[in-house]
């Protein structure tokens, strides 16, 4: 009988070496202390309250407050999709902020935030890597022009790959020259960014509002996050009004528990073996595979770069991408975290093990001479070669599609449907991404350009989010 039981239990038989969320890489000795179904418990007499915490619960978001750097910490059951939204919604709450300045390659729970909160986006586009042709990087300058209406900055730092925007500067930027606007950072991915082997934290950098996903490489259970509030610039009523508006009212003890176990565990563990493993594999890889390493640092808008995200280019290589992780998944049993045309992503986490990468490391060379590599082509010379993909073209300003209305009136308006095929210049009502990474494709209330277009009528293959009518070849479009 095919059921979501069988099938999970069918996957977990297969036994794969896990680079993907969440962090704790299914070990259960780093979650013995959740017991279950015994702690799948609610607000119980003396168990405390997520919307008004004040006995356990608050005990425990204090400890990771501390930790972390922040005035105060909110624990998320409903991941760092509903902290962005919480963030953006608490900006709005009695303050009427029109307009944020936000990246275009942000997380898709940004535009839910948008047609949420109603606030108007200035959007800001990525800086794109010629050898990755992936969004790795933000020009800080760009980003920190000046603009009376701007009411707010929300960045992404880092973004799924790895790579940090150099946030000290916009900061810097901000105290100079417009000390009231706040800076909102979705660190989903950053959550371990602590200790001497990271780059630091957006908390200790002095960011006003953090959202960590705590279960992409922490030890917390899937959906578990958390956001950070520091100094005066952010309402915190406000926050904790959108909080509970978005939140569910039977928050799963399990995954607030596992919360605190992450944040206990996160100040003693050690990441030395496992960067150190990580460094070898790196000098073995060395001329063979483009990898991208901290030698990336200050190049393409990229600020620093996170060892534990492996973020490997084949096109050297006398193969396609598919084929080489179904190799990966059926010969080695590596499951990698995402794929593109090019690009493979493999993200570490409190579980893994140095052993782990070994493993990762051995199956990559043993590949690696079986489709031959050409040598390993850099920066623009790989750029010369002209692949057409996606974010190249997003990544200019000029490029980026017009906004014709906001996500929320978007969001409003009365829609019809279409085929894909005619809807060059009309504006659309959905917003779709490609997940992973979940990095917008076009955003509801944008005109969807010729770029679009020719990616919306590739469209095989790609695991769509947000696109109700990509079986049947139509798209929503706004009706007028
Ligand atoms: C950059 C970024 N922000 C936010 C999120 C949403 O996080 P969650 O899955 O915890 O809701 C993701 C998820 O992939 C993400 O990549």
């Amino acid at each position: 009988v095919n059921s979501l039981n069988r099938g999970l239990a069918d996957y977990c038989e297969q036994g794969m070496h896990s680079f993907h969320t969440p962090g704790h890489k299914g070990r259960a000795e780093l979650l013995a202390s959740l017991a279950f179904p015994g702690h799948d418990l609610t607000e119980l007499p003396g168990l405390d309250m997520l919307h008004n915490p004040q006995g356990l619960i608050d005990q425990a978001q204090k400890k990771a407050a501390e930790i972390y750097g922040a005035d105060e910490t909110f624990f998320l059951v409903n991941g760092a999709t509903s902290g962005n939204q919480a963030m953006f919604l608490a900006l709005t709450a009695g303050h009427n902020r029109k307009k944020i300045r936000v990246e275009r390659r942000a997380h898709r729970s940004v535009a839910g935030a948008l047609i949420l909160s109603g606030l108007e986006p200035e959007y800001i586009p990525a800086v794109i890597h010629p050898d990755f042709k992936l969004p790795l990087g933000l020009d800080s300058k760009n980003f920190c022009s000046p603009s009376e209406h701007i009411g707010a900055f929300h960045l992404t730092s880092p973004g799924y790959y790895g790579t940090l925007a150099d946030l000290d500067t916009i900061i810097e930027w901000r105290n100079r020259n417009n000390p009231s606007i706040p800076v909102l950072v979705d660190q989903a991915h950053g959550a371990h960014l602590t200790g001497d082997l990271f780059p630091v934290g957006a908390v200790a950098q002095g960011a006003d509002l953090v959202v960590h996903s705590s279960h992409k490489t922490l030890l917390a259970l899937t959906q578990s996050a958390m956001i950070h509030v520091r100094g005066d610039r952010i309402d915190r009523t406000s926050l904790r009004k959108s909080l509970e508006l978005l939140q569910t009212s039977s928050p799963s003890y399990l995954f607030l528990e596992s919360l605190e176990n992450s944040v206990l565990k996160l100040q003693e563990h050690s990441w030395q073996d496992l960067y150190e493993e990580v460094m070898l594999f790196r000098k073995r890889m060395d001329g063979r595979l483009r990898i991208l390493t901290s030698a990336d640092t200050g190049t393409f808008g990229i600020q620093a770069v996170d060892w534990s995200k492996i973020l490997i280019n084949i096109s050297s290589l006398e193969t396609n991408v598919t084929d080489f992780v179904n190799i990966l998944r059926s010969s080695f049993k590596i499951e990698p975290e995402l794929w593109d045309e090019n690009n493979i992503l493999f993200m570490l986490g409190m579980g893994s093990k140095p052993d782990d990468v070994r493993t990762l490391s051995n199956a990559l060379e043993i590949l690696v001479r079986r489709f031959r590599s050409s040598p390993v082509i850099t920066g623009q010379a790989a750029l010369k070669r002209g692949e057409n993909i996606l974010w190249e073209e997003l990544g200019s300003r000029d490029c980026l599609p017009s906004v014709r209305l906001t996500p929320r009136e978007a969001w409003l308006a009365v829609k019809k449907t279409i085929k894909v095929k005619d809807s060059l210049g009309r504006i659309s009502g959905e917003t779709i991404s490609i997940y992973p990474p979940g990095i917008p494709l076009v955003i509801a209330g944008e005109e969807i350009n010729s770029l679009i277009l020719s990616r919306l009528t590739q469209a095989e293959n790609h695991r769509w989010q947000g696109w109700q009518g990509y079986k049947q070849g139509e798209i929503s479009v706004i009706d007028f």
